[in-house]
């Protein structure tokens, strides 16, 4: 028997309070956004327990929590599946929905259908596509809201020249500029910049009339997105040059289940503490049972 579903919901609790209305509102007042990713249910209602503003299944999920070496081979199911149990740990945060690559770039209907199933299947408020403006337009066409992405899109890491800070050229920076341009002219109600130096951040925001999410892009931004396993330190390895840990997690859980498995292997656990009873008589009744069956 497992520990029964527990939920950190009340029924007073606020439900979506975060809109897209709200976050414009956030961006007008200057009231920094709160964005992190998640990719499971009890992850979900830490955040929302939080009080973060968005949450984000990444498809970062493809190397945080599935095992791929990088984004590229997820797929829309596992971020379905993903999605959908983060929904249900989720109510006042703005879920958006990640869309996988290659399951939007081919044409406007793929990119509307992908869309639709992360908001009928999941129940994600939101998607976010990386650069693609015509797909981001068609997606909030078909009435799915759209977060852009732009600087280091870890999809086309490839053809960027790989994982590393992009717009450190005058030439890079305008065309990082003008992609964030044609996100929120395609209607984007938010977007992302990744691995941008500040002060080119600084120069684009003056532009920029959508709240903006930072991640590795300055202080300047409307907000700021962190990966959850980076800034708990659930993953081991190698860590980007924006982030912060404010938790060492892998080394609790690394702590707590050596304890657990030298309690077993030593048989300190279980104890009484652990373990359930039966009423004396029963068990007389049970051995008198047994006894006479052995006898019999
Ligand atoms: O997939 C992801 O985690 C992301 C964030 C870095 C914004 O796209």
């Amino acid at each position: 028997m497992s520990t029964p579903p527990r939920s950190d919901h009340r029924d007073d609790a606020p439900r979506r309070s975060i809109t897209l209305t709200k976050l414009g509102e956030m961006r007008a007042l200057g009231e920094p956004i709160v964005m992190v990713t998640a990719y499971d249910h009890p992850s979900a209602q830490v955040a929302e327990a939080a009080g973060v503003d968005v949450v984000l299944v990444g498809d970062s999920a493809a190397n945080n929590v599935l095992g791929y070496a990088d984004t590229l081979p997820v797929t829309v199911d596992e971020l379905l599946m993903l999605a959908a149990a983060v929904r249900r740990g989720l109510h006042a945060p703005l879920l958006v929905g990640d869309l996988p690559f290659g399951s939007y770039e081919a044409s406007d209907e793929q990119a509307i259908a992908t869309a639709h199933r992360f908001v009928k299947e999941a129940g994600c408020d939101a998607v976010k596509v990386e650069s693609s403006a015509v797909r981001a337009r068609a997606i909030v066409r078909a009435g799915v809201p759209v977060m852009g992405h732009v600087g280091l899109t870890p999809q086309t890491a490839t053809a960027l020249g790989g994982y590393r800070a992009q717009g450190r050229t005058a030439e890079r920076a305008r065309a990082v500029l003008d992609e964030a341009l044609e996100l929120q002219a395609a209607g984007c109600f938010a977007i992302v910049f990744e691995a941008i130096p500040a002060a080119v951040t600084d120069v684009i925001m003056a532009q920029m009339e959508v709240p903006v999410i930072g991640i590795g892009a300055g202080a300047s931004t409307g907000g700021q997105v962190l990966v959850l396993h980076d800034l708990l330190g659930i993953n081991a390895g190698f860590q980007p040059k924006f982030v912060k840990r404010y938790a060492e997690v892998r080394g609790e859980m690394l702590r707590g289940l050596q304890a657990y498995a030298e309690d077993v292997r030593n048989r300190t656990f279980p104890t009484a503490e652990h373990s359930y009873g039966i009423a004396p008589e029963e068990l007389t009744r049970l051995r008198q049972q047994l006894g006479d069956r052995q006898r019999a």
